[in-house]
């Protein structure tokens, strides 16, 4: 059976104690829709166990951003799957282009990042997306078979593993791909998913990240392969973020 689509949203580094506001309004405004979506909130990780207390059985889940691939140890200012499990997040973020852009993440990290999650029993959502270098190289689909291919480990279910395709050209810059270019490239990420991991490969949900907003989610969110959306910045208004989901109503 298919899985209801995911609306993420990934708070990046923005939020204090007080914006526990904000995940109120999206507790209220999501009551009406949790049952035909999930909705996810990623908040930095100073705010999961906050969060998770907050949003305990009310439906929104909450998640981490990154986590390392280790489960304890000598990492000075990392966190660890296990951690964000004990502070009652249910899925964790990995492969970010800001973290494989801004902190040299390769692959083989990723991979072992949501190998991590899932031994701490999380979903991991592994991030894949191409540059705009990339992308005017025709280089686009090669990448990101090579992403997934390489950050993705063995054993996926569709209960453990969510893809965001977040072309990083399109992150924070309003720009997005059309809704053909959508369709071409989460058609292409399904058919390696069904390739690897055969029924479970069909039914891994693949969202959409970069740029969704209200005005553009309805053309994004309903093409094919789409299993929902990774919102950034549109997130971080709860107005925002349920009006996305809302796509899904
Ligand atoms: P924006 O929605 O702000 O473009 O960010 C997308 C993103 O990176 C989500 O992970």
């Amino acid at each position: 059976m298919a899985l209801a689509p995911l609306v993420a949203g990934n708070w990046k580094m923005n939020g204090l104690a007080a914006s526990i506001s904000e995940l109120d309004r999206i507790i209220a405004g999501g009551r009406a829709l949790t049952n035909k979506l999930e909705l996810l909130v990623c908040p930095p990780a100073t705010l999961v166990p906050a969060f998770a207390a907050r949003a305990r059985d009310s439906g929104v889940r909450i998640g981490g951003q990154d986590c390392h691939w280790e489960d304890s140890g000598a990492f000075t200012g990392d966190i660890s799957a296990p951690m964000l499990a004990d502070a009652g997040a249910r899925a964790v973020i990995v492969g970010h282009s800001e973290r494989r852009l801004g902190h040299q993440e390769s692959d083989e990290q990723v991979r072992s990042k949501a190998q991590a999650a899932w031994r701490a029993g999380l979903t991991a959502i592994v991030c894949i997306g191409e540059t705009e270098f990339e992308r005017h190289a025709g280089a686009t689909l090669s990448r990101l078979e090579r992403q997934l291919g390489e950050s993705v480990p063995d054993g996926a279910k569709a209960d453990n593993l969510v893809i965001a395709y977040e072309p990083v050209w399109a992150i924070g810059t309003g720009r997005t791909p059309t809704p053909a270019d959508v369709a071409e490239v989460h058609g292409f990420i399904r058919k390696r998913l069904h390739i690897r991991f055969g029924s479970e490969g069909h039914a891994v949900r693949i969202l959409y990240g970069g740029s969704v907003k209200p005005s553009n989610c309805a053309e994004i969110l309903t093409v094919d392969n789409v299993g929902g959306a990774l919102v950034g910045g549109a997130s971080l208004k709860a107005e925002d973020f349920l009006g996305i989901a809302g796509t899904y109503r």
